[in-house]
């Protein structure tokens, strides 16, 4: 039996799971079996049983996600087969072979009716069919295994896949005003802290079992967001606010959705860094 120990990390070529491979380099004393879509589909229940058959896995970390929030208004069966179904087949396999379970979730679990940042354990009502999803897969990974570490975040960016920030460079590019909704609060979240934070808790080797938040430190709008983009970036491009009514989407989003981080930051001794710090470091691997 091998001493070291293996992680697997589902949606591989997520943002976050890309993260993780940049992060694997640092960690040579760990053995990561990286899974995309085409090497495990976790929403086929039999290919996740096999493949915790045919491996030995210590530490299983959720990363694969329908994240289409627009979309999945509309493509609902699949956005719950893979956000709220896979997410119990997962948590099975992981009790089923002692395997510990950290599953990623968001923000969009709360209605944004709140005026202080949101505590892991506050009334979740989402008001949008991907966060129900994400809620159900919450339920799901807690009711069949107890032992699941549940890691809700947020407006999360990095150098890869879609995001928020890629989206803004490429504007800035083109035209030379924008608007960005100014009404919806939030704190951005940079992908390689977040997998940063994931991989101090599996070093501290204390998996203590719940519901945590994790966003960077901070409480902006995304019109903020997109200004201090635009200031790092020394563009021309002005950035003007808008409502969310100026601009409709198909799911509605939480006017607020900033995320407690103590619980986490507590239990697991990890240190946050603030938001604009971690755009820098962002930006800078972009650039
Ligand atoms: N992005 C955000 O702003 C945000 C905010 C709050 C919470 N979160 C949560 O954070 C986690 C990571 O998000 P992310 O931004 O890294 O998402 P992402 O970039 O969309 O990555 C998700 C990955 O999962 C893969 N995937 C989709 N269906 C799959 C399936 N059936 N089996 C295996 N893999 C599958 C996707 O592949 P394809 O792209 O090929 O479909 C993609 O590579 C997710 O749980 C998400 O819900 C994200």
């Amino acid at each position: 039996m091998s001493l070291v120990k293996a992680i697997l990390i589902t949606g591989a070529n997520g943002q976050l799971g890309q993260c993780f491979q940049v992060l694997a380099k640092y960690y040579p004393q760990y053995h990561f079996l990286f899974t995309d879509k085409n090497a495990l589909q976790i929403a086929d229940e039999n290919a996740v049983n096999v493949l915790f058959e045919k491996n030995k896995i210590d530490v299983c970390i959720n990363c694969a996600a329908y994240t289409a929030v627009d979309k999945a208004e509309t493509e609902r069966e699949l956005a719950i087969a893979i956000n709220a179904t896979a997410v119990g087949y997962l948590a099975r396999a992981c009790k089923k072979h002692s395997t510990q379970f950290i599953h990623i979730s968001t923000d969009y679990v709360f209605d944004g009716t709140a005026i202080v940042p949101y505590k892991p354990t506050d009334i979740t009502k989402p008001v949008n069919f991907y966060g129900q999803t994400k809620l159900d897969g919450e339920l799901n990974a807690a009711k069949e295994n107890a032992k699941s570490i549940i890691i809700r975040t947020a407006w999360v960016y990095s150098e890869f896949g879609n995001n928020f920030l890629k989206t803004m460079m490429r504007l800035m590019n083109e035209r030379e005003n924008i608007g960005v909704v100014n009404d919806q609060k939030g704190a951005p979240t940079y992908a390689a802290d977040l997998a940063d934070a994931i991989m101090q808790i599996i070093e501290k080797n204390n998996f203590v079992s719940g519901i945590y938040h994790y966003s960077n430190k901070g409480n902006i709008s995304w019109y903020n967001f997109a200004k201090e983009i635009a200031s790092q970036l020394k563009t021309l491009c002005i950035v003007n606010p808008i409502t969310t009514s100026q601009f409709p989407t198909p799911a509605a989003r939480p006017k607020f959705s900033v995320l407690d981080s103590q619980k986490i930051e507590k239990t697991f001794e990890i240190q946050i860094p603030e938001w604009k710090s971690s755009l820098t470091k962002c930006i800078l691997k972009m650039v």
